[in-house]
């Protein structure tokens, strides 16, 4: 086999449910994120069972369609100065690993990942400042119309992304869980409904994090 980038086993930094994350090897500014493999799955060596087992429908089907959402997002939104709520994605790479998502990096300074809404919460660190940064970006995913489904806080991460000439300002990004994740649709692609579906994310984000949600202002607060 020979794979477009090799990925060491030490270049792993996070891990979700679906995916483990690991640093691009030569690109400080990118991860690669790799499909966890469903090893529930029974061992079948033909080409349905290597596919089912990797890609199991439903969660083929919520996978495609964050990368259908992404997509959606930036060709309506070609312009430069488009100020993105969530992490680019640039795209497949085959790895060592699996196929991976080659994902631009939120990280601090110097060069580790940014941390989460939820390791905030959790060490109760979260300033006023991130807080303003959460509901900027929040604002945006109400602005933009973008399918947010899944306000994990472990989703949101703080911290800075290359913007081409270096580090820009810190910002707060979501990482995953846009596109609507249920595996049977509950909403049309409608405005109106995407916002009361936005609005309930939000919602359940506060119940997680201890924040307030205002429906009317869209804004977090203590
Ligand atoms: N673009 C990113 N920049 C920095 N950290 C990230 C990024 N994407 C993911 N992470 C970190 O990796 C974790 C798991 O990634 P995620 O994409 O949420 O995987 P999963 O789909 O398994 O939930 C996140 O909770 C976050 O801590
Ligand atoms: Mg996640």
């Amino acid at each position: 086999m020979t794979y477009a980038l090799i990925l060491p086993a030490s270049n792993l930094v996070a891990s979700g449910v679906q995916r483990a994350v690991y640093l691009h090897p030569t690109d400080r500014n990118k991860l690669i994120k790799v499909l966890k493999s469903n090893s529930d799955m029974p061992r079948r060596r033909n080409f349905n069972g290597v596919m089912d087992r990797w890609f199991p429908s439903t969660r083929l089907r919520q996978i495609r369609k964050e990368y259908t959402e992404y997509l959606r997002v930036m060709l309506k939104h070609p312009e430069p100065e488009f100020h993105a709520p969530m992490s680019h994605m640039f795209g497949f790479v085959s790895t060592n690993m699996g196929l991976g998502c080659l994902t631009e990096r939120v990280m601090t300074p110097d060069g580790q990942l940014g941390e989460t809404l939820g390791a905030k919460v959790k060490k109760g660190t979260l300033t006023d400042e991130q807080l303003s940064l959460l509901n900027d970006t929040v604002a945006r995913l109400f602005t933009h119309n973008i399918r947010a489904s899944d306000m994990n806080p472990k989703n949101f991460v703080f911290g800075q992304r290359d913007n081409g000439s270096g580090p820009g300002p810190e910002e707060c990004v979501l990482v995953d869980g846009f596109g609507d994740i249920h595996a049977i649709p509950v909403r049309s692609i409608g405005k109106w409904s995407n916002r009361l579906g936005l609005n309930d994310s939000c919602k359940r984000l506060a119940q997680n994090t201890g924040l307030i949600w205002d429906a009317a202002t869209r804004e977090f607060s203590r």
